[in-house]
């Protein structure tokens, strides 16, 4: 996830893109960088925030100009990676938000052709792919441009010769058109423009903007003319960064259909790790703290079922001091933030002991990257809330796509199984907006649960962990006592607790273990504790053992734990919302654990 804003206009576009840049910065922040159109292009771009950006920044100024900040997915955050991206004549600059799917075949192509890159980025084959298109209309170079692209993209491209337009467009990745009078913007979302204009028009999937200073002119890509109405936002600048959500956590749980598809673009398999990795190893160690621990819990029973090959997972502030007993061990790391100390010691000790290391993270050029032998990105964004939301379902993903890959390296997975696991796959980010697009019965069930003292949750197999997550969530935000527990488990012990005022939530889809779950269910309940369960649309049985019953889409049951995720997401966040809780930074908790 990026930020990119366009200003066209009378006035020095300088100041006013980097004031814009300041209110995206929740977009990206790893680097930043502008382009105006003065005699020539004049342009300037760095790693960092936007901030250093402006103490560094050159005295640069014309009345056309975008700018960018930057959240990595291709290639680290640095000076060469940063945007805008230029073609070989210096005349062409582009900025972009979102994934370039064919941009390994676009860059060896455009290279044979005699183009000079100098980044790492997905983006910068599409400024070559422009420039190889350019003809004296730069509206035209990007409209036959982006017939060859895929992937998601928000762009924006100024030509130096065409002082008089921005050309942008849009694919997947969020764009919106500014109305100012004789100034007119372009920007991945509204938060940039309320400080000059509350007039907007958005733009939608596969189409292109023509935007002068008089106005703007939409087209299809096929070169349909489109009209658009404006409409006017009444947000203030705060609720435009949050979307209009009440907290960065509930705009986070709703990203999750676009991170999650973002996050499998182009890598169902792994085809880098396939070429990368031999399959000489025996067992795989995950390790990982808090909510990536919970991930890597998941990981176990997808990488043994696609890959036959033992799995252990621990936690990383305790691997160090275990004896290390396993020879030949790949080693799995994850971390979103890529910096728990606890992890990254993990890291180095994997390496002393001799493991192939692999990481699983959000954050591009992070300092596990450092540590390991390969690293495979999420690409959820930048995630403010404190509580890990978008980040542990898309590295659930990641677990997914590792799990096909160490299948295929092992001869384990058939063709066609490969085949319907990555169907399912690309209808996960689906399933997942279904449950979001009802969320007023889970709201109602987290009603039932917000004046408990404590709650359980309860899951068996895969959704086990799931039942972990959901606690850990819940009493993070909400303060409210919560443990999850393998559902077999209560009547070792935890069923002494049990009260009609110790809320249950069971996690409850059609598998292998759904009928012991209804027997367990029906344990809780005649303890006298009110059962909340989650389960698969047209599950009636559910309905004669809980008192409540969350339905989420049916999934083969291996992918279960993502949409049932969501679920306990926002039971966690309803919770928190209606007891005034800080939910965004909880108490005591910070967003990266930088000591052991
Ligand atoms: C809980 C949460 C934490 C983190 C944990 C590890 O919502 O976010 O439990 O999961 O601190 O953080 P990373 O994944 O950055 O290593």
């Amino acid at each position: 996830m990026c930020g990119i804003v366009g200003y066209i206009g009378e006035n020095d576009a300088t100041p006013i893109l980097l004031r814009a840049l300041k209110r995206l910065e929740y977009r990206g922040y790893d680097s930043a960088g502008l382009v105006v159109i003065g005699d020539g292009l004049s342009y300037y771009k760095d790693k960092g925030m936007i901030d250093s950006l402006m103490q560094t920044l050159p005295k640069i100024s014309g009345k056309v100009g975008l700018g960018h900040t930057r959240w990595a997915t291709h290639g680290k955050p640095s000076k060469e990676n940063a945007h805008p991206f230029l073609d070989c004549k210096g005349k062409i600059a582009l900025i972009h938000n979102g994934i370039i799917e064919n941009h390994m075949e676009l860059r060896k192509q455009l290279i044979e052709e005699g183009h000079k890159f100098t980044s790492e980025t997905d983006t910068e084959a599409m400024v070559h792919l422009i420039e190889k298109h350019y003809n004296g209309d730069i509206e035209k170079a990007v409209r036959e441009s982006l017939k060859q692209v895929h992937g998601s993209y928000a762009i924006a491209v100024i030509h130096a010769d065409e002082k008089d337009k921005i050309i942008a467009a849009r694919n997947e990745s969020p764009l919106v058109i500014g109305i100012g009078g004789g100034e007119n913007f372009i920007a991945s979302d509204v938060a940039a423009l309320l400080d000059y204009t509350n007039e907007v028009a958005y733009v939608m999937d596969n189409e292109i903007v023509k935007l002068t200073k008089q106005g703007f002119e939409i087209t299809t890509i096929k070169g349909e003319s489109v009209s658009r109405t404006t409409e006017t936002v009444n947000w203030t600048v705060e609720d435009a960064e949050k979307g209009g959500y009440e907290h960065y956590m509930l705009k986070e749980i709703f990203e999750q259909p676009n991170a999650i598809h973002d996050s499998l673009l182009g890598r169902i398999p792994d085809l880098t790790l396939n070429g990368f990795l031999d399959g000489n190893f025996n067992t795989i160690k995950i390790i990982a703290c808090g909510t990536s621990y919970h991930a890597g819990l998941i990981g176990k029973y997808v990488f043994e079922s696609f890959s036959k090959v033992p799995v252990v997972v621990e936690m990383g502030s305790e691997y160090r001091y275990s004896e290390p007993v396993y020879e030949n061990t790949l080693v799995v790391l994850i971390t979103q933030s890529g910096e728990t100390a606890d992890t990254l010691a993990a890291a180095k000790e994997a390496k002393r002991r001799g493991s192939m290391t692999i990481a699983i993270t959000n954050v591009v050029g992070s300092s596990i990257t450092r540590e390991v032998d390969y690293t495979f990105y999420t690409r959820a964004g930048p995630e403010i809330g404190v509580a890990a939301t978008k980040t542990f379902t898309t590295q659930l993903v990641a677990l997914y796509i590792l799990g096909i890959t160490l299948g295929l390296i092992k001869r384990t997975l058939e063709y066609d199984r490969i085949r319907e696991l990555t169907s399912t796959l690309r209808k996960l980010s689906r399933y997942v907006q279904s449950v979001l697009d009802d969320t007023e019965h889970i709201e109602n069930c987290a009603l039932t649960m917000k004046n408990a003292t404590d709650v359980f949750y309860i899951g068996r197999n895969i959704n086990y962990p799931t039942a972990l997550e959901g606690a850990l969530k819940f009493k993070e935000i909400s303060y409210i006592h919560a443990e999850g527990y393998p559902a077999g488990e209560l009547k070792h012990g935890p069923l002494a607790l049990l009260t009609p005022r110790t809320p249950v939530v069971a996690i409850a889809p059609k598998d292998h273990t759904y009928e012991k779950m209804l027997g367990n269910i029906s344990e809780v309940s005649a303890r006298g504790s009110p059962v909340i369960a989650i389960g698969y649309q047209e599950d009636t049985e559910l309905e004669k053992v809980a008192d409540h019953v969350i339905y989420v889409p049916e999934v083969p049951a291996l992918f279960s734990p993502i949409p049932i995720t969501v679920v306990v997401q926002l039971l966690a966040y309803y919770v928190a919302r209606d007891r005034k809780c800080s939910i965004d930074k909880p108490r005591h908790l910070a967003k990266s654990v930088t000591v052991e």
